[in-house]
């Protein structure tokens, strides 16, 4: 059922009965198209706990009780305390539940990044978020960008180790090229990679096209377009469906691909709400085709 509250479009019961529908990962572990991104719940600057406890517990459950079932983290936002909170908000994990954790960019302060994507490092990463998830076995573990200072291959290779081990289910890449996924994929099966992407920044466009070609989910992450000629053209079909700028950008990431998996980033309630109702949100193919425009527009203004 598709509410329209305050003007704006809201949907209720959750993800389940959206026209959405899922992606498998590795063909195996299925969850609804949206998720949820959980870098926001932490301070500022993706830097320790947040202004807001209870409302980042609340937003977990709220995510849950919409059906979400798809929750992306890391062990460096915070850093700890964006895992810390899924566990305490929804441990014992409901059934179906898929949390995706990353490692290998460390966080040594608000807003720095540090590289280490070494295999001693990723082993310790992978231990300290299980133990923060209160899990025995992460269902999706993601190197979180590949380190220019340790060979591609070793860092993979630990993470094939780690599943051959039982400590991972399945293994995702993030912040990679076509040509990294291929190396990886000799080693293990690569089920998901997480690049930057939305209608008005498409450099990993083929990345995208290979992903849907070989049944690999794509999670885009900064799903909402920035610029002056992507904020008209949404604005206006915002206008037309009672919807808003976001919900707009993520419904043509939906479309774009049956193997796109969003997962939009809230503190907020309030906005986990309007993102989850994007699922329900159907562009028409004129929309979709004109906010798909939008680099090449801005490119000639
Ligand atoms: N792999 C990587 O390198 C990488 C990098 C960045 C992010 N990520 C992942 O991707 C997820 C999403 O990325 P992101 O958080 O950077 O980008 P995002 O989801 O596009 O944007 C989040 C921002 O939008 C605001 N927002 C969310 N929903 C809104 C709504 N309905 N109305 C108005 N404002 C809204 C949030 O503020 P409020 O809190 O006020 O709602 C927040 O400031 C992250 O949570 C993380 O899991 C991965």
């Amino acid at each position: 059922m598709i509410l329209l509250h305050n003007s704006r479009l809201l949907v209720m019961p959750g993800l389940t009965r959206s026209l959405a529908g899922g992606v498998a990962l590795g063909g195996e572990v299925p969850v609804h198209r949206l998720g949820f991104g959980a870098m926001r719940l932490t301070g500022e600057g993706i830097w320790g706990s947040p202004k807001n406890r209870q409302e980042a517990i609340a937003v977990l459950r709220r995510a849950v009780e919409l059906d979400v079932n798809f929750i992306d983290t890391a062990d460096s936002y915070g850093p700890n305390v964006s895992e810390e909170l899924i566990a305490e908000a929804l441990f014992p994990y409901p059934r179906g539940l898929v949390i995706a954790t990353k490692g290998g960019w460390n966080r040594p302060g608000p807003d720095q990044w540090t590289h280490d994507a070494t295999p001693s490092h990723l082993r310790a990463a992978v231990e300290g978020s299980l133990k923060r998830l209160r899990l025995e076995r992460i269902d999706l573990y993601q190197l979180h960008i590949p380190d220019p200072s340790v060979p591609f291959e070793d860092s993979v290779g630990t993470l094939a180790q780690l599943k051959s081990e039982g400590k991972i289910r399945l293994i995702g890449l993030s912040n990679v090229t076509q040509e990294h996924i291929e190396r990886a994929r000799h080693i293990v099966p690569i089920v998901s990679v997480q690049n930057r992407y939305s209608f008005a920044d498409r450099e990993w466009d083929y990345v995208v096209d290979y992903c849907e070609r070989n049944g690999i989910a794509f999670i885009p992450w900064f799903p909402l377009g920035a610029g002056r000629v992507a904020g008209e053209i949404l604005n206006q079909v915002a206008r037309a469906h009672q919807a808003s700028p976001k919900q707009v950008a993520l419904a043509w990431l939906l479309k774009r691909s049956p193997i796109m998996l969003p997962i939009p980033g809230t503190s907020s309630v309030k906005h986990l709400e309007e993102n989850v109702a994007t699922a329900s949100l159907c562009l028409t193919d004129e929309e979709y085709e004109k906010l798909s425009q939008v680099p090449q527009l801005a490119a000639t203004r």
